[in-house]
């Protein structure tokens, strides 16, 4: 029996598809046929792929060809599964001519004729394009344009600014670049805001009522009961509104939420978090510490804890009014969590999440996560984890927007608990910041329960 095997993504199942596993089924007796994980087409840099793995598996066994379905998970996969399976023929379509000679020395290697003019990529470029408008005054707007240029089905329609000087080349050649809101809102299906959190509930209200979907630079407001109405507003107008915190969206982040939940530091008893940055810039605009770097902060404490915290404590670097630097405790049940924010004090950004049997380091700046190890007292069973990371996890943010949209559901990598208990922090600690005198450069320590 002679025994073939050929790999691919499958995504949208398509007639090239269909004539390649035809070709491929003819080589031999028996067809076995390797549909890529998610997390491996990541690492490879296909970001786009529009089924899920179950979905596409499913196309490729409802065709009849294949004898048998395998999942490739991992680079050198291909070696250990025709060693394995006994395998005959490896055979793959023309765009790979010479990329798998090393495997002659395994088994034979067929490359088929391609099938001209079909490809998964154009079929997803020509579904309907989500047309994004950026808006905001920071040149963080640049890192958003540049990482949305390799988002399929997303298109850069234009950007609302005041500060047109700050705007990179790319995005001054945008078919629309405006200062007046409601003339950006009248030429996009969604919009990515960056404007100052002051400017949040009303932009945020205004694109919903005119149902247009938001993707937000956290915090979504700063206030609890303004988010609580937003979120409400979102699904009464059917309009996604997601909560944009980069780091949610990095594979690593995702792991890590994984392996604690499997209990491999037994019960996590104390999360904390620092993010600093002296960059005095980051102040103009309302980006106060906690706004800029208080929900990223929040992120992994939340995500791992909950939001039913019994007890929060603050401490805040005042000056002028507002907070450059904050520390702030949380009570839980069974664990506590802290976090320090600075744009004018500087700590080490790490993250440490302590549990029973061990504890996760995450080292600076912890926010681009793409490493992280497991410590345990004895460190021969320390353990390290490193996954890719794709512009800061941007650009799958953007990916899980541009799908939640399509699907009309929630992403799920931010939920609206979180997002709302961002917002009743920011409204807690900033009520009793309010109270400071504006000219006053000291430190207050304010002792809140919420
Ligand atoms: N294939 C083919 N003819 C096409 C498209 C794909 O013969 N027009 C073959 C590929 O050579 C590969 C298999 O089908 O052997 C699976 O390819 P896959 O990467 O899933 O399909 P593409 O359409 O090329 O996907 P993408 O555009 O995302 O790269």
């Amino acid at each position: 029996m002679v025994k073939v095997i050929t790999y691919g993504t499958y995504d949208l199942l398509h007639e090239g598809h269909v004539l390649l596993l035809k070709r491929a089924r003819a080589l031999g007796d028996y067809l076995i046929v390797g549909v890529t994980a998610p997390d491996f087409d990541q690492r490879r840099g296909k970001i786009n792929v529009k089924q899920s793995l179950a979905e596409r598996m499913e196309a490729v066994r409802a065709l009849g060809i294949a004898d048998e379905i395998i999942v490739e998970e991992y680079e050198g996969q291909k070696i250990d599964d025709i060693r394995r399976m006994g395998v005959d023929i490896f055979t793959v379509g023309s765009d790979w001519v010479g990329k798998f000679d090393y495997l002659n020395e395994y088994c034979k290697v067929v490359y088929l004729p391609r099938t001209e003019g079909v490809s998964s990529s154009q079929l997803r470029e020509e579904r309907q394009k989500l047309r994004l408008g950026l808006v905001g005054d920071t040149p963080a707007l640049n890192k958003y344009e540049r990482e949305s240029r390799f988002v399929n089905g997303v298109e850069l329609a234009g950007v609302c600014t005041d500060t047109i000087g700050g705007l990179s080349r790319e995005m001054q050649e945008l078919p629309l670049i405006t200062k007046r809101y409601d003339v950006l809102l009248d030429n996009v299906d969604a919009v990515y805001l960056r404007s100052s959190p002051d400017k949040h509930t009303e932009q945020i209200r205004e694109a919903l009522r005119r149902k247009k979907h938001v993707l937000c630079e956290s915090p979504v407001s700063l206030t609890a009961a303004e988010t609580a109405e937003l979120l409400e507003l979102a699904k009464q107008e059917g309009c996604i509104l997601q909560e944009s915190i980069k780091t949610a969206y990095c594979t690593a982040f995702s792991r890590l939420l994984v392996l604690l939940k499997s209990g491999k530091i037994g019960e996590v008893i104390s999360v904390d978090a620092t993010c600093t940055r002296l960059n005095a810039a980051v102040l103009t605009g309302g980006w106060t510490s906690l706004c800029s770097w208080g929900p990223l902060a929040l992120l992994p404490i939340f995500k791992i804890l909950g939001t039913d915290y019994i007890h929060m404590n603050a401490a805040a670097s005042v000056r002028n009014g507002q907070d450059v630097f904050a520390k702030l405790d949380f009570l839980y049940d069974n664990a506590v969590a802290s976090l320090k924010v600075g744009t004018e004090v500087k700590s080490e950004g790490e993250l440490i999440i302590s549990g029973t049997k061990g504890y996760v380091y995450v080292p600076a700046p912890w926010w681009k996560m793409d490493y992280f190890e497991l410590r345990y007292e004895n460190p021969k069973e320390n353990q390290r984890y490193f996954y890719q990371l794709d512009g800061e996890g941007i650009r799958h943010e953007i990916v899980a927007f541009v799908q939640a949209v399509s699907s009309g559901k929630g992403a799920g990598y931010i939920e609206d608990g979180i997002t709302a208990a961002i917002s009743k922090v920011m409204e807690t600690v900033y009520r009793a910041l309010s109270d400071v005198p504006q000219q006053d450069r000291e430190v207050r320590m304010i002792s809140l329960t919420a």
